[in-house]
């Protein structure tokens, strides 16, 4: 597998501060990602998700083990450079990323930091506003916008670094349906058409289930990993590690309960009605 994210043996704890003690997060988490796919990972509050997350472009760096991303080692400090280029990170609030006062001055913020030159920005800057369809607004002022486009323009912002990997930390979490949406869209079309790795890092099963795999994390280890249908059929484990399966599938799951055995697979909404439709008939 041509991998774009590998994890081998993490160990990592918060260091504690003064009287208060670490905290350990991950003992021993093995994890790779491979180039061009689109991962989800889900997990209960606290399970270590962004601290995963923050190991993917040096943010935090193993206690012990090793996080390889692109092949190079994230503790390499020569390479620190060029990981930040290879994966970079949105976050879930996206007026803690804005930075400038026009929408394409903040997407040339972070090119203009890693040295690109003038002309070659102007072609980034306006690629990646077209690719996150916020083109129009490119001299507008980045506080008058939706969350949704805020968001869409912190994404603007990574694209136009042009990393290999975008590891999104709750991207959605403080959106309507409608900014999710946009978001989700835009996130699936650079995966797909451009070939960039995606690490979606959600509390939404229905976002997960986009994913072409999903790893579930808990107490720092892998509790599940496969494609959506294999991990969100796991519906007693999801449960017991305080998740829930995508409606369709606990509806299923509830109808199984009640001595009606419906397939636990159905994601979308059409599958699982037929799904039900032809238990009954
Ligand atoms: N800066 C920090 N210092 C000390 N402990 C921390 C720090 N950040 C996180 N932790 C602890 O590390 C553990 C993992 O936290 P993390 O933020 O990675 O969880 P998470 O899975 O992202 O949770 P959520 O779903 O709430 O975002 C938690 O016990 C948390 O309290
Ligand atoms: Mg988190």
């Amino acid at each position: 597998m041509n991998e774009s994210i590998c994890v081998e043996h993490l160990n990592y704890a918060y260091p504690g501060v003064e009287d208060t003690p670490g905290v350990a997060v991950f003992t021993d988490l093995s994890l790779s990602i491979e180039a061009g796919s689109f991962v989800a990972i889900l997990g209960s509050n606290g399970c270590g998700k962004s601290t995963l997350a923050k190991h993917f472009n040096s943010i935090l760096l193993p206690c012990g083990g090793k996080v390889y991303v692109c092949g190079m080692d994230t503790s390499d400090d020569d390479l620190l450079i060029k990981i930040r280029r290879s994966v970079g990170m949105v976050f879930q609030n996206p007026d803690n990323q804005i930075v400038a006062n026009v929408v394409e001055e903040d997407v040339a913020f972070g090119p203009e930091n890693l040295g690109v030159a003038s002309p070659e920005i102007r072609r980034r800057v306006d690629q990646a506003l077209k690719q996150v369809g916020m083109y129009e607004f490119r001299k507008h002022a980045p506080h008058l916008l939706s969350g949704g486009q805020k968001q869409r323009i912190a994404i603007a912002g990574i694209i136009a670094m042009e990393p290999k990997c975008i590891v999104l930390d709750e991207p959605t979490a403080m959106l309507d349906p409608r900014g999710r949406r946009e978001v989700m869209e835009t996130v699936m079309e650079l995966n797909r058409n451009k070939d960039i790795t995606v690490v979606l890092i959600t509390h939404h099963m229905d976002e997960a289930a986009m994913a072409q795999r999903v790893v579930v994390l808990h107490k720092g280890s892998v509790a599940a990993d496969g494609t959506p249908e294999q991990v969100f059929s796991q519906v007693e484990l999801l449960h017991r590690i305080g998740l829930a399966a995508p409606e369709t599938v606990e509806l299923c799951y509830e109808l199984g309960q009640q001595g009606i055995p419906v397939p636990l697979d159905c994601l979308d909404i059409e599958r699982c009605a037929q799904a039900i439709y032809d238990r009954m008939t």
